[in-house]
């Protein structure tokens, strides 16, 4: 079982990809997000953890209220992380028993908590107090050659993220398979992924990361967050999975 369980962790901390994020105001918090070039997923001991936010939960106002921000990242992030262990868990005595009977289950729930667990802490790191504007470089390049504008693009991923059925993510991925960015609406946190596809920039679109301030109000919180994207964020975790192709 270590195995298999050592081989899914180091497949779901290499699907992150490596950035350098550190926390946005230097000396607010001592531990960095990303270790050894990979988003901090788990400990020492392969355990999943809940990373700090790398900012005040009041940063981000008014765009993301304090409120809603500390409940999503305790409650929301915190339980797709103490959910993930525990389907580990439950695969592991599973096999110890020789029982097969709910595996399915437990792989189903570990690839939705999983998910859940990247997709977040990608999530915290592509926004800032002053972020916003627009990319520059290779990412708007890119952008550029295949959305023909970055305003055309910021209406696509708004659109893809406000049309998301029920809950789920607007992402913006690159694929070194094809050298292209991909724009994916993703379902829940695991749904209509493509395979090889490495997160850029994460869109949180479930009604827990905006109800207490917007509502019902999914396209005013959407387009509220591109005052708070971090696109220097975008950029590097682009320039590495550049360099994963
Ligand atoms: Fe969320």
């Amino acid at each position: 079982m270590e195995g298999s369980r050592r081989d899914f962790i180091k497949t779901a901390a290499a699907s992150t990809l490596a950035v350098t994020a550190m926390a946005s105001t230097p000396g607010l918090l001592a531990e960095p997000l990303i270790i050894n070039g990979f988003d901090k997923l788990q400990n020492d001991k392969g355990e999943f953890v809940l990373g700090p936010l790398p900012y005040t939960t009041d940063a981000l106002e008014p765009y993301m209220d304090a409120e809603t921000l500390n409940l999503h990242h305790t409650f929301h992030h915190g339980g797709a992380v103490k959910g993930l262990n525990n389907d580990m868990k439950k695969i592991s005595e599973a096999l110890e028993k020789n029982d097969l009977e709910t595996v399915d289950y437990w792989v189903k729930k570990s690839a939705y908590h999983g998910s859940s667990h990247i997709l977040h802490t990608i999530f915290w790191t592509n926004l800032k107090k002053g972020g916003g504007g627009q990319p520059k470089g290779e990412l708007l390049k890119l952008i550029e050659k295949q959305y023909q504008s970055f305003d055309k693009f910021k209406g696509l991923i708004s659109t893809v993220c406000n049309n998301v059925d029920g809950s789920g993510w607007g992402v913006v991925a690159y694929n070194p398979f094809t050298k292209q960015l991909n724009v994916i609406q993703c379902e829940n946190h695991e749904k209509l992924i493509q395979w090889g596809a490495i997160p850029l920039l994460i869109i949180d679109v479930w009604e827990h990361a905006y109800y207490l301030k917007y509502k019902n109000r999914r396209p005013e919180f959407v387009s509220a967050l591109f005052n708070i994207i971090d696109w220097d964020n975008v950029a590097m975790r682009l320039n590495y999975a550049m360099k994963s192709g």
